[in-house]
């Protein structure tokens, strides 16, 4: 040592202060996850980003550190780790919670985005926002349609803006344009509570016409600039979508350090999901109804590819979040649809538990209303339904062979589920065969 140059000196010296450090935080990692390890019980084995520098840091491999440019590779790691630790271990100060739930059409979405609209002054709820990104990105390159990846990126980036209360990215996909920040053109403005009350409602227009118009009260067409400003007095924020294809593309909202984002992805049973997609959206359908006539289904039609790579999306974007990555650490949960139908208000205080939010008397009482037998006539999109009796509807309309046709495309998914295959038709429609397995998805980590 008493040859180095000075500067390489105080390279020793400052790495040595990093080593100190590193060990001091890491015992009190340690301790961290020893207390956190009695308050989950059900934790699985952490390994927490410091918990093996030896392993992975360059040091690992010579003891010598001869040249100095190992010593500034050994000396970026480390400080690369400490600034990782140290980001990871900031909390999110202002407690604001950004919940993004994530499912495809057809598995009970709408009702399960509820339990959050419900929650009262503290939350900001957007139904499915995206819902303009795709319609503009599908017209664009003469009808042809964004690539799958640009699309991708731009749920993202708009998902993003939005959940941090900025419309402007959001403006640019309405259709007609909205001017000086306001619109009479978002989809579904009535299914969020915070679009139809004070001060984002204003009095209304009767010279305006607006389609998806509030319900719960009269309101002018929405202001954008009073929607921005309510959302960001609001505590928490959530979106629900079924537009996001893979979990994985929205890595960049988990390390937004301005975000405290919960991912909740939402499952259904794919033959049940076909069966009332086949009743919702009845002319896209055709072809199926005419399989289902013809007793047998192609193997490589479209539309056959097209199911295939939907339960694929879902199938890897649920293993992405059950793998238990690093940037998804307490910030995924899988829920399926039929266990929140089975037994919603424990579902649904589940999800609150692990979102971080309070789970409130209005969201009680409108589970409790929803949930009961209800007589009234219903849209397509209603969630008022006895949802235990409405989850198994399915399995008497669907035909059996379209039913085989699914589970041959989608095994591997259901398979993770817990979905189980029939083999014929009488145990399809044979109600006291359960064709759900009892499974628990740990989401404590
Ligand atoms: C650190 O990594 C080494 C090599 O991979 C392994 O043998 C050792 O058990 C690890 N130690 C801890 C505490 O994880
Ligand atoms: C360790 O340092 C020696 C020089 O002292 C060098 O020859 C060798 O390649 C180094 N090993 C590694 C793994 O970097
Ligand atoms: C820091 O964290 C990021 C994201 O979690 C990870 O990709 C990267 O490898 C980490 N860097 C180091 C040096 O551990
Ligand atoms: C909102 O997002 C746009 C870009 O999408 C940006 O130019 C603007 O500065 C943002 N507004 C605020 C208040 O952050
Ligand atoms: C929208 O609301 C903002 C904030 O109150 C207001 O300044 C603006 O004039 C409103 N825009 C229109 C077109 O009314
Ligand atoms: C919903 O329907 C199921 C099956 O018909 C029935 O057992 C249950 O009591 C109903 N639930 C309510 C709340 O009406
Ligand atoms: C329905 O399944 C049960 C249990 O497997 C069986 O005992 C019963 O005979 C079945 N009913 C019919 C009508 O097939």
């Amino acid at each position: 040592m008493a040859q180095l140059p000075p500067r390489m000196r105080n390279k020793y010296a400052v790495l040595l202060v990093f080593v100190v450090a590193l060990v001091i935080i890491e015992k009190e990692n340690n301790i961290i996850s020893r207390v956190s390890d009695r308050l989950t019980p059900k934790q699985a084995p952490q390994s927490p980003p410091l918990s093996n520098v030896s392993a992975t840091s360059p040091l690992k491999h010579n003891s010598s550190l001869s040249s100095l440019s190992e010593l500034d590779a050994a000396f970026t790691h480390l400080r690369r780790r400490l600034e990782n630790y140290t980001e990871r271990a900031e909390p999110h100060r202002d407690g604001k919670k950004h919940i993004v739930l994530l499912a495809t059409t057809r598995t009970g979405s709408s009702f399960v985005g509820e339990f959050f609209n419900q929650q009262g002054a503290n939350m900001f709820y957007l139904f499915e926002p995206l819902w303009h990104v795709e319609r503009r990105l599908s017209q664009e390159g003469g009808g042809a349609g964004a690539s799958a990846s640009a699309s991708a990126r731009a749920y993202r980036d708009v998902l993003q803006q939005l959940l941090l209360c900025n419309f402007t990215l959001l403006e640019n996909f309405i259709e007609p344009r909205p001017v000086e920040h306001v619109t009479t053109a978002l989809f579904r403005r009535e299914s969020s509570a915070s679009l139809c009350e004070d001060p984002v409602c204003t009095p209304l227009d009767k010279n305006v016409f607006e389609r998806y118009h509030c319900k719960s009260r009269p309101c002018g067409p929405l202001n954008f600039t009073l929607a921005s400003e309510a959302c960001r007095r609001k505590a928490h924020r959530a979106v629900k979508t079924v537009r996001v294809r893979q979990l994985e593309t929205l890595r960049p909202l988990a390390e937004d350090p301005r975000l405290d984002v919960k991912f909740i992805q939402l499952v259904r049973d794919p033959r049940a999901v076909l069966a009332s997609r086949m009743v919702a959206f009845s002319t896209k359908y055709r072809n199926w109804k005419q399989w289902a006539a013809d007793g047998e289904v192609p193997t490589d039609d479209e539309e056959v590819r097209r199911l295939r790579g939907n339960c694929e999306n879902i199938r890897t974007s649920a293993e992405a979040g059950l793998r238990r990555p690093a940037w998804l650490r307490r910030r995924y949960m899988l829920v399926r649809y039929e266990d929140i139908a089975r037994y919603p208000m424990q579902k649904a205080a589940e999800m609150y538990r692990f979102s971080g939010i309070p789970f409130t008397p209005q969201v009680k009482e409108w589970i409790l209303r929803n949930t009961q037998a209800s007589k009234e006539a219903s849209g397509v999109y209603s969630t008022q339904k006895n949802s235990s009796e409405q989850v198994e509807k399915w399995r008497f309309s669907i035909p059996f062979n379209l039913a085989q046709a699914v589970q041959k495309v989608c095994g591997p998914t259901m398979k993770l589920f817990g979905y189980r295959f029939v083999h014929d038709k009488d145990t399809l429609t044979n109600k006291s065969v359960s064709l759900l397995e009892e499974k628990v998805f740990d989401f404590t980590f």
